[in-house]
Order: C-alpha cells, then structure tokens, then sequence
C-alpha cells in the first residue's frame, strides 16, 4: 500500500508484464559521454534516490550506425560491461531498460564513401548528407539486429528494452511520412510506415521470449513541416500494442526541430504531456510523458489527470538525484530544480555533459560531502554562482560559514541570466542556495563591502573572495555624444533606453540583451566585430535565440566594429570597409567583463588560506563558476 499522502499517485506501483515499479519516477534515456566507471556512480546515485526506472541510454544494435556514448549492442562484448551496470543499478534498488537503436539519416558518418542509411533518399536538412534507401533485404538484416541486441541486452539483466523510435533516428523515420516515402509495404498507411517496428517487437519476443517486455519511445509529433504529427502517433502507438507492445514513452522532435528534443527554459513545464495524453487515450498500455517535468507535484498532477502512467524526469534527476526521497517527504523546497539552460545538452558536442545547477553530477565520488575534520571559520566574499556554491558545500562539511555581498540581493550576475525574457526560472537557482544557507546556518550579509581591515578584524582561517567581474568599457572617439551604457545596467533595469538601441558585441550578453529590448518593443541592432555571434553559446540555446530575434526583427551585423560615435551618427568597419550609420536613442555595450579581484590581491599575503574563484579569478560560463565553488568547498 503506498503510504505517501502528499503524492499517492507517484509513489502508487505499476505492473506492466512481469515488472513491477515502485513508483512512477522514470529516469528516460540519455547519453552522457561518461567514462564507465562515472556512469556507474551516476546511475547508482540517482538508483538510490529513488527512482523507480532507470531507462539506460542507446545501445547501438548495428557497428554502421556508431556513437561515441552509445553501448555497442551489436557485438558480445558489451555484455559484461552492460551486467556491471544493471547489477549495480539493481542492487541499489530500480528496475533497468535499455534503449536500442540506429541513428539512420541521422548519423555522422566520417567516412565519405559510406552514406547513412534511411526509408528514403531525403536529407534531414539542407545541409547534411543524403541517405540511400534501405533494401528489403537490408530493413530484414536490421530488423534481425535489432533482436540480436534486445537478446544481448536480456543476458546483461536488463529488465526490459525499448526500440527508440523518437527524435527523428532511424525507426522514428520509418514512422515519419516526410522522411518515409517508400511505396513497399514499409511505407505509406500507418500500418506500412509502423511494420518496421512491428517486426522489431515481434523478432525480439520471438527471440528473447515472449514475457520480455518490450517498450518504444516515440514521438507524439517531430515538429517540423510534413513529419509525424498526433493523431499518426496515436494510430501508430495503436498498431504497436496490437503487436505485443508493453510501454510506450512520449517525447517530441527531430534534429530538423532540434531544441524541442530537449526543450529549453521557454518552453512551458511538461511541454510534451498533452501529446503523451493524445498517445495514452489511444492505447491500454502504460505511457511515459517527459519533458520540462522538473517539479514532483507537477508530475503528480499528470497523474491526477489521467494524461499519463509514469513521468520522465532525466535532467530533474541530474540535478538532483534525491528527488525522489524528498518528493516522498514533502521536502519540496529542498529539491534542486532543473532549470532547462540546457548547458547539458550543448555539452554534449564537446564531451561529457555537464550541469549548471549540480556541479557534482558526472563526479559524484569525487564531490561527494564528506566532513571535514577540523571545523574552519570560512568567509566567503561574494554572492554569485560561485561564492553561494562555495559557502554551500563549505557549510554541508560542517565549516562556520559567512558571506557577504556588497549588494542588496543574492545572485550576482546570475540575476541579470535570469532577467530577459522566458528566462524567470533560471532564478531557482539562487532560490534554492538562499534557502540552503539559512538552513545550513551560514550568516549571510547583504549590502556590505568587504574590506581588507574587515577580513582582519573578523579573522577566517580561510577566505574564498568570489566578488565576479565588472563589464568592460569601451573608450572611443565620440562616446560621450551618445547615451551610452552597459548591458548589465540595461538588464537589471537601471537604464530606460530609447526607441533606436545599437548593442555593441553579439556574444550570450549581446544577444540576450537585443532580446530583452526587442521585447520591449526597441528597434534593434546588434554589431559583431567577428563572423558569427554567440560563439560563447551553446548549439540549441544559440539557434533558439537567433530564431527569436529573426522573428522579432533585429538586425545582427557581423564582421562589424564600431570606431567613432558622433553628434549625428556612428561609423563602424564593415568587412574592412568605413561606413556611416545614422544615430541611435542609445549605444549599448556588450563586450565582455573583466575579473574585479582588487581584494584578491590585497589579501594575497594576509591570509593563508585564500581561494580566488568563478569570475574573480577568470570571467566564464556560469557553469564553470558554480564547478569551481564546489570544488573549493570541497577542499577547504
Ligand atoms: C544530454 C542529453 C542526451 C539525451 N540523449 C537521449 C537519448 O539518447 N535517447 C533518448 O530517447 N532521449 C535522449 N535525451 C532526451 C531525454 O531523454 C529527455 O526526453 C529530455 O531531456 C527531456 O526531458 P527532461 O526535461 O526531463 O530532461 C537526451 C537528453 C539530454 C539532455
């Protein structure tokens, strides 16, 4: 009997074939970039919080579709590797799938004599190669494989496997009537374009046995023009339980609509839950919605409502792998949100993922608290990312912490991320260090400098200045005859501009601020003296930003530099070329920061042990700051 009274529903089991689930908190699949051994402890740690499915991400069924972070699925190999994994994962108390997949048109293939393979000869987008069209004979190979590594995956222990069928790889575009235009019987009606799937279910029960449970992650629409859409979804969801399917899961997006694959802060919590809905009054089996559901009462009001069975939270866990056990408890406040920057995602280019708000996520043993066994009188100078995750993670190993800010509020310049449009819940973030340093008992002082004769009267035996950065100036002919600020001033709300705004840099800062005024109904234009903007950005987060200021008619000049303001214009260098441009309400600087680290260096021979850290110590991503004041709050 579920005993939870504040969240019956989440905490209620689910039986679906011979599998039972303690709750309906599922963690969905994604790929992470970790090293074995980090996703071990990654998967462990969100394991023993709680969750009650941990859906592994993709393991490729075939060595023509590769990807670095998936599980080699196609070969015996990986077997051994993979039942380290699900034992460990078992043993810490969640049930475990895995996802099979092939990357199809999707895939990067290197080598420029093999194309990837798809339904039909269609590009995803303009610029990416063109595939060449399966065979029968291949889609029956493939469909083979697919068992071969469901089977695979059943001898490693996982409880069950999903066929990812979502965000536009190889079986989503089987179901996709723009990239699937086959006129064989794999194509066409919905029966046709869902057989390739309908045999995938069919040869892994034949080959895996007839209990194994078999689940498909799909999409209830790709948005993009001519792909899937609900009522396909709904009508292919249908013919895939009529084939023996156990448990479908819901998400949305191809790489044509990339950012809806992991929905960025604009887009509302639980953004995929009316398409889940539209999927689950369609089929008797369980459905999974996922998607923005960053928040346990909101989960449990799409089961109130009937919309879905079980609620996919893969960032929420990240962020906070206790989420579970404090859903449980009622301890909502102490839930570190996801706030949907996305930073993970956009890491996923480069490496590993990373996260902005759980700077232990990926590092679990190495940032794990352990209590420190001299208690220290620790300041910490500064209340941005950084010195707030500091102060935290000092406080949790049993330090006496203090911090001061010389401003009224906490947050430092995170304040001005959270400021421009859709971007509120960023502030989260330092809702949730408020709480955690009143609860830990840290002394928190606002609007009070930091002086070196202040460090020496209170006497710390360790000091941690994240006092952040100041925006640069720029010093050019002219520049009084404009009213000129800065981005930071423009985003906190200190300057009213006019109607004609030029921003100067196109970088994040830049472009956030052209949003915020754009909003505003400001005409504006932004001038980058390099080729493209946002290079600070991450991939998704960038074409989001760029799309919504196309739409709201700014005008970005690249290669653009600004070199004179005068009584009736500005002259800027254009591609090397001089030219002059009518005068603006206002001139809006963005063109970077510089560390403000006047106390470092005055108390670099006063104290002993003196950390410098987030953009004191070297202006960067937020990301990169809140890892740094966790690491010192580590070491201290
Ligand atoms: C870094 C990253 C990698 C992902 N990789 C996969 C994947 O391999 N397979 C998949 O079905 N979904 C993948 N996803 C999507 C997630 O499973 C999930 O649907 C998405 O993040 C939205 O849910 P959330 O808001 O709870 O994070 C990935 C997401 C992220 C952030």
């Amino acid at each position: 009997m579920n005993e939870n009274k504040a969240l019956p529903l989440l905490f209620a089991p689910l039986k679906f074939g011979r599998i039972e689930l303690k709750n309906r908190i599922v963690m969905p699949p994604a790929a992470t970039c970790l090293g074995e051994d980090a996703k071990l402890d990654f998967y462990v740690t969100r394991a023993k919080g709680g969750v009650g499915l941990i859906q592994l991400p993709p393991g490729s069924v075939d060595p023509a579709s590769e990807y670095a972070p998936s599980v080699p699925l196609y070969h015996d190999q990986a077997i051994p590797t993979l039942a380290r994994l699900v034992d460990a994962i078992h043993a810490a108390g969640a049930v475990v799938s895995i996802q099979l997949w092939h990357g199809g048109r999707q895939l990067h293939v290197s080598d420029s004599d093999t194309a990837p393979v798809a339904p039909s000869p269609i590009a995803w987008s303009r610029g990416s190669r063109v595939p060449r069209e399966l065979s029968i004979p291949e889609i029956e190979e493939l469909i083979d494989k697919f068992a071969r590594a469901a089977v695979r995956a059943q001898s490693a222990g996982v409880d069950f496997v999903e066929i990812h069928g979502a965000h536009g790889y190889l079986v989503s575009e089987f179901f996709s009537p723009q990239s699937n235009q086959r006129n064989d019987g794999y194509g066409g009606d919905i029966p046709g374009r869902a057989r390739f799937a309908v045999e995938i279910i069919r040869r892994i029960k034949e080959k895996a046995g007839e209990h194994f449970p078999v689940s498909c992650r799909m999409n209830g629409a790709d948005n993009v023009a001519g792909g899937l859409e609900l009522d396909d979804a709904r009508a292919i969801a249908q013919t895939l339980e009529s084939a023996g399917l156990d448990l479908i899961s819901i998400s949305a997006g191809v790489y044509g609509s990339c950012p809806t694959i992991v929905p960025y802060v604009d887009a509302p919590n639980g953004c995929n839950v009316p398409l889940a809905e539209g999927v689950k009054r369609a089929v008797n089996i369980p459905v999974i919605a996922a998607g923005r559901i960053n928040d346990p009462r909101l989960a449990e009001e799409i089961l109130a409502a009937g919309k879905a069975d079980l609620v996919g939270m893969f960032r929420a866990l990240v962020t906070d792998p206790e989420l579970p056990g404090k859903a449980a408890r009622g301890e909502f406040a102490e839930i570190r949100k996801c706030i949907a920057c996305n930073t993970c995602t956009d890491a996923l280019d480069l490496g590993p993922i990373m996260c902005t708000v759980n700077p232990a996520f990926g590092r679990e043993k190495e940032l794990a608290i352990v209590l420190a066994t001299r208690k220290k009188k620790v300041l910490v100078i500064g209340g941005g990312p950084a010195g707030l995750e500091a102060a935290r993670v000092a406080a949790l190993r049993g330090h006496e912490v203090t911090l001061y800010d010389k401003k009224p509020r906490l947050g430092g310049q995170w304040l001005l991320a959270a400021a421009p449009p859709h971007k509120q819940e960023f502030i989260e973030l330092v809702n949730y260090h408020t709480q955690q340093l009143d609860k830990l008992g840290v002394t928190v002082i606002l609007d009070k400098e930091v002086s070196p004769s202040l460090v020496e009267e209170i006497k710390p035996d360790a000091v941690v200045v994240a006092t952040g950065a100041v925006p640069l100036e720029l010093s050019l002919p002219g520049i009084n005859h404009h009213s000129v600020s800065n981005a930071w001033d423009v985003l906190q709300g200190d300057v009213e501009t006019g109607k004609s705004v030029l921003v100067v840099g196109g970088g994040n800062v830049g472009l956030e601020t052209a949003h915020f005024l754009a909003e505003k109904g400001r005409q504006v234009t932004v001038i980058e003296k390099l080729k493209q903007v946002g290079t600070d950005m991450g991939g998704t987060v960038r074409f989001l930003l760029l799309r919504t200021l196309k739409e709201y008619g700014v005008t970005i000049a690249r290669s653009t530099e600004l070199k004179q303001l005068t009584p009736d214009g500005i002259t800027v260098y254009r591609n090397g070329q001089e030219e002059v441009w009518p005068r603006f309400d206002n001139v809006v600087l963005a063109v970077g920061a510089q560390p403000l680290n006047v106390l470092a260096t005055a108390l670099k021979d006063v104290v002993e042990e003196l950390y410098v850290i987030g953009d004191a110590a070297a202006p960067r991503r937020a990301v990169d700051a809140i890892r740094e004041g966790a690491e010192t709050g580590c070491r201290i």
